[in-house]
């Protein structure tokens, strides 16, 4: 073998050691990601193994012509990611993954459409390279063009309600675009070298992608993100087997695994069927089958104020705080934290019920309460919290909604029917703080308000929370 020869080797073996390296990390830092003590050291390591696997990409043998080019597009995307990252609102989280997402799936299908021109097609090519990449170029596509809808809807920039062509309509034009994709790879695979056959297969996956997502109510939105996800990862392990780049297919599979498998979590955790969330119709204001506006319903509201509601759980031996969506538009996290200061000053035991879909993203009201330092202990999930609702005076329920909603386990005909829910309408005393008799998310009266343990303290959460402290303090 000549020098040249076994220096290429040897730089290729180096590269592929600092891939393993990169993947131990990665995978290492995704574990740290299941618990809220761990994981922002869990992001840390993660970004450590993704910094390795950006250098050890440059040291791989023909890299170096373009460098120019390179450093322009790592300072264009530091200058943008970094400030946006650090400035977005916590609430806005969901929308900021779906744009990191889209630009990964649309960079995937750009791969593609670029090794098409640089090859002039793929004939000629072995079908591994062949069939991974056409794969890249669909399902990157429609990743990119669906997470700029998703984008768009959370972002209020596009209309949260479902748009566009109902049921089976929708349905036979989607199938259409994918025939006409599926067709156009085949034709590349088979020897066309024409670029109206990649053009026709990039734009007719870009308008399956918006097809697909915009009949999708605005506040699926997180799942279908989720989804969008788990595509890009596919498609950019597909890009990693087309190029052989290890590192490409191992970072691509765990987010693909780990999309599917959220998806799964939070569609279980709604009760609803991948499909159905994917048929649309539901969330985002549009009208939802089984659902009571406000003020049908026959039974009376109790209004509470203040200082009613800080005498009742002083007094009392056991507080159970049920966050919710509210609690994160009003910021009142902080103030919450204070508030079960006050209480636990007086012996009261506080404790958090945290539903797996309170908010808007998996994980809201862990990484809110986190952020106002509310010990993690406290924390309780729904199979731990719910036997203790029985035992528990005070249920306050702070700008939560859906997750309490009793008809989830009574009414056969709401849309929540079958979702676990906290059973907080088995405590004592019930408090809710909200500003109105508005629905939530899935746009339905919550029966909860009607039952003679509840009583309602209207107004902004953290107006409210900050009011009851203050009474609290004064007692
Ligand atoms: P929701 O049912 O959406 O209820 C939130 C409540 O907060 C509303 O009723 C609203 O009432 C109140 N609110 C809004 N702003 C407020 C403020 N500034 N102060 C006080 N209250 C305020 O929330 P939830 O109980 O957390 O349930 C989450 C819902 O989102 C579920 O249906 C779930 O399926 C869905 N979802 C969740 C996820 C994930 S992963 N978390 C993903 C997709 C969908 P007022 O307007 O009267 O104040």
């Amino acid at each position: 073998m000549s020098t040249l020869a076994t220096a290429f080797y040897r730089e290729q073996e180096f590269v592929d050691v600092l891939y393993i390296v990169a993947f131990s990390l990665f995978i290492y830092g995704l574990m740290g990601l299941t618990g809220p003590r761990t994981a922002v050291r869990g992001n840390r390591i993660a970004a450590v193994g993704m910094a390795i696997a950006v250098g050890a990409t440059f040291l791989l043998p023909g890299m170096g012509n373009n460098w120019g080019l390179i450093i322009l597009g790592l300072v264009i995307g530091t200058a943008v990611g970094i400030p946006s990252a650090r400035q977005v609102k916590m609430t806005a989280i969901p929308q900021m993954v779906a744009l990191f997402n889209g630009v990964g799936g649309g960079a995937v299908a750009l791969i593609a459409w670029a090794e098409f021109i640089e090859s002039s097609g793929f004939d000629g090519y072995e079908l591994t390279f062949v069939i991974p990449s056409l794969f890249a170029a669909i399902v990157g596509s429609i990743s990119f063009w669906g997470s700029l809808v998703a984008f768009g809807k959370l972002q209020e920039i596009l209309p949260g309600h479902p748009i566009g062509l109902k049921g089976i309509g929708q349905q036979v034009l989607n199938g259409g675009l994918l025939v006409v994709a599926v067709g156009c790879a085949i034709a590349i695979a088979a020897g066309g070298t024409s670029d109206i056959l990649m053009i026709a297969l990039l734009l007719s996956a870009a308008i399956l992608g918006l097809f697909v997502v915009l009949p999708i109510g605005g506040a699926d939105m997180p799942v279908v993100i989720s989804l969008l996800n788990a595509f890009t990862g596919l498609s950019a392990a597909a890009t990693g087997l087309a190029l052989e780049n290890t590192a490409l297919i191992v970072a691509g599979m765990i987010v693909g695994a780990s999309g599917t498998i959220l998806t799964r979590l939070m569609a279980e955790a709604m009760n609803r069927s991948i499909p159905s969330i994917i048929a649309g119709g539901f969330g985002g204001g549009g009208a939802v089958a089984g659902a009571a506006g406000a003020g049908e319903h026959a039974g009376t509201v109790r209004s509470t104020s203040a200082a009613d509601a800080a005498i009742q759980m002083a007094y009392a031996s056991q507080v159970v705080i049920v966050p919710g969506y509210g609690m994160a538009v009003a910021q009142a996290q902080h103030a919450v934290r204070e508030m079960a200061s006050e209480l636990e000053k007086r012996g009261v035991e506080v404790k958090y019920a945290i539903h797996p879909v309170a908010g808007r993203m998996p994980g809201h009201m862990n990484v809110l309460l986190a952020e106002a330092d509310v010990p993690y202990d406290q924390l309780k999930e729904m199979d731990e919290i719910n036997p203790e609702f029985s035992r528990t005076d005070v249920a306050l329920v702070i700008g939560a909604n859906d997750v309490t909603n009793p008809a989830a386990h009574t009414n056969p005909d709401s849309p929540i029917y079958g979702m676990p829910i906290l059973n907080v309408n088995e405590a004592s005393s019930v408090i809710v703080l909200k500003r109105s008799m508005n629905p939530g998310f899935a746009g339905i009266e919550n029966e909860l308000y009607f039952e003679p343990m509840t009583s309602m303290l209207f107004g902004d959460a953290k107006g409210s929370v900050s009011e009851i402290t203050q009474e609290l303090a004064a007692l």
